[in-house]
């Protein structure tokens, strides 16, 4: 749907403003960046510190840690399978690797784990290259223009983003490792955008004291994974995908070594044994727990599937308190709501303004602090834009960037979100943006060290579902870094693991039995809820309520 006329009378503001910010920019007189204190302060208003959003986790091993409520109900739930009536005796798929998830991370495993001549099995939810990888639009980070750049600013860049928390070692292996993963993506065929002499185009994200953000137009994500699935698919020794089915819980052995899992056939509806030597978790994030009512960019498996099995198994997690929010989630036309709008627009050189047209914030903030400045600006400061369902957002000054530029930058730069808009009635070289953050990313999760190993031996976790590199807030562009970087980490652990430390014992699921003892005698009011989620119901009037448009409201309920 195109711009309603009140909503054009508005973007006539935004045009009046336009000139002599457009004029600012070229002079390189930026909109001032937050101190540290400003910073402090903002971050009040960001969902993450709303004290009701969160409660304790009453079980397993991070009892009493407080993280969001979505999160917290499915860690509150039973196993969807009765443990006594999964016969682990009868084995479907025995393989020396099992990776589960088909994303970037388990793709980049598997491709890798193939490589040293073990046997690969990918069980995937949805179809091979469904996940959160194939959405990601704005960019990879690596330090790759040493003369300009060089790790030790990629490490301190990501370790200030995260608020000085992460883990530094897993910090170090992801920056050091950054260079090695784009000369490999390039070998196996990605094409990255580059200038006519084929040196490699990069931008700035939010955060990053250096032009380090390696773009594929807006469609990076989708290129990588492209590139990758098509090595997995193609590679001389095939890579056996199970499409469809996800897994349901891990299987222990009676050495307490991760033995495999148990997965279900959303096609047929049965459950599925799979022995592994060895097995990487890469399930992705939990996007589609709508927390806090939020919208969000995530695909529709991303419901959290992989902290759940192995929190049951004995994994902690880490940094879970803190979800992120993109700050740029589109807020119009209805139907577009909530999907990603790129961090690289603001890279580019668009502003971000309230209905007055102007400046609010510099935009390049790191993205917790973004998202807290647009919710501070239209839920207290009353400055957001209406829009006509009753949503507030700002705008994305997008036709500044052709202005600075030069005319074609955004539609070369920017495919995926021109068409979009341009099928909407929108012409985004024209006309801005109105964005509002939404849920994209889970920032903490499974416990690891920098192989990717976990105190399970023999489950391996790369990717989102992991915790500790990005700290309380990750960059943009460190997450296709995370998954390609752990994910090819993950691999090699669990082939290594596979050949030289496996050992055999009997299979069994005694740890789930455990959970749900704990849970029922913690006196949780468990309610029927089962986990995994698996894929979000939205039949359910309540979880409906969460994604439908016409009723969502974020947080400005
Ligand atoms: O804004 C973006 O393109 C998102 C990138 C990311 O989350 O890394």
């Amino acid at each position: 749907m195109p711009y309603t006329s009140e909503l054009k009378k508005l973007i006539k503001i935004v045009e009046k403003t336009r000139p002599e910010r457009v004029e600012r920019k070229k002079r390189g007189e930026e909109f001032p960046a937050m101190s540290l204190s400003e910073r402090e302060k903002i971050l009040k208003y960001h969902p993450d510190f709303k004290e009701e959003g969160r409660s304790e986790i009453k079980v397993g091993p991070n009892k009493g840690y407080r993280i969001a409520n979505e999160m917290v109900e499915l860690l509150h739930a039973k196993s969807r399978v009765n443990p006594d009536l999964i016969h682990l005796s009868r084995i479907d798929y025995e393989t020396d690797v099992l990776v589960i998830g088909g994303g970037g991370a388990g793709t980049a495993a598997a491709l890798m784990a193939q490589k040293t001549g073990v046997k690969v099995l990918i069980a995937t939810k949805l179809r091979h290259g469904d996940a959160n990888t194939m959405m990601a639009e704005g960019g990879i980070q690596a330090a790759t223009k040493n003369q300009k750049d060089s790790i030790y600013y990629h490490y301190l860049d990501a370790l200030g983003g995260g608020h000085f928390r992460n883990d530094p070692d897993l910090v170090e292996t992801l920056v050091t490792e950054a260079p090695k993963v784009m000369a490999w993506l390039e070998n196996l065929g990605a094409m990255f955008t580059k200038f006519e002499d084929g040196r490699m185009k990069s931008l700035h994200g939010g955060g990053t004291s250096r032009k380090r953000m390696h773009y594929a137009g807006d469609i990076t994500g989708a290129e990588i994974m492209r590139t990758i699935r098509d090595e997995a698919r193609n590679y001389p020794n095939d890579i056996k995908v199970l499409e469809f089915s996800p897994a349901v819980e891990l299987i222990l052995n009676d050495q307490g070594a991760c033995g495999g899992a148990v997965l279900y056939n959303l096609e047929t509806e049965e459950y599925i044994v799979v022995k592994a030597k060895a097995t990487v978790l890469a399930t992705g994030g939990s996007g589609r727990l709508h927390i806090q009512e939020f919208m969000t960019t995530n695909h529709y498996g991303a419901t959290g599937d992989g902290l759940i099995i192995a929190y049951r198994a004995g994994v902690p997690i880490k940094f879970l308190h803190t979800v992120q929010y993109h700050p740029t989630g589109a807020v119009f036309p209805e139907q577009a709501e909530g999907l990603l709008i790129t961090e690289k627009f603001r890279g580019a050189g668009a502003n971000v303004l309230n209905i007055d047209g102007e400046q609010f914030v510099y935009e390049r903030e790191p993205r917790d602090v973004e998202a807290a400045a647009f919710i501070r600006e239209c839920t207290v400061r009353g400055k957001g834009v209406p829009t006509p369902t009753g949503k507030f957002g700002v705008w994305l000054d997008s036709p500044m960037i052709d202005i600075l530029n030069e005319k074609g930058t955004v539609r070369r730069e920017f495919p995926g979100k021109w068409i979009l808009f341009h099928r909407y009635g929108i012409d985004i070289t024209q006309e801005p943006m109105l964005v509002y953050p939404t849920l994209h990313y889970q920032n903490g999760g499974l416990e690891i060290n920098r192989k990717g190993e976990t105190v399970v031996p023999g489950l391996i976790v790369g990717g989102e579902v992991s915790g500790g590199v990005h700290g309380e807030n990750r960059l943009m562009g460190n997450s296709l870094l995370d998954v390609m970087v752990y994910g090819r980490i993950a691999g090699e652990t669990a082939a290594a693991y596979a050949r030289k430390q496996f050992k055999d014992g009997k299979l069994t699921l005694n740890h789930v039995k455990r959970y749900n003892k704990a849970l029922q005698d913690s006196g949780i009011d468990l309610d029927g809820r089962v986990a995994p989620m698996i894929l979000p119901d939205y039949s359910n009037p309540d979880v409906r309520k969460k994604q439908l448009t016409t009723d969502y409201t974020g947080t400005l309920r």
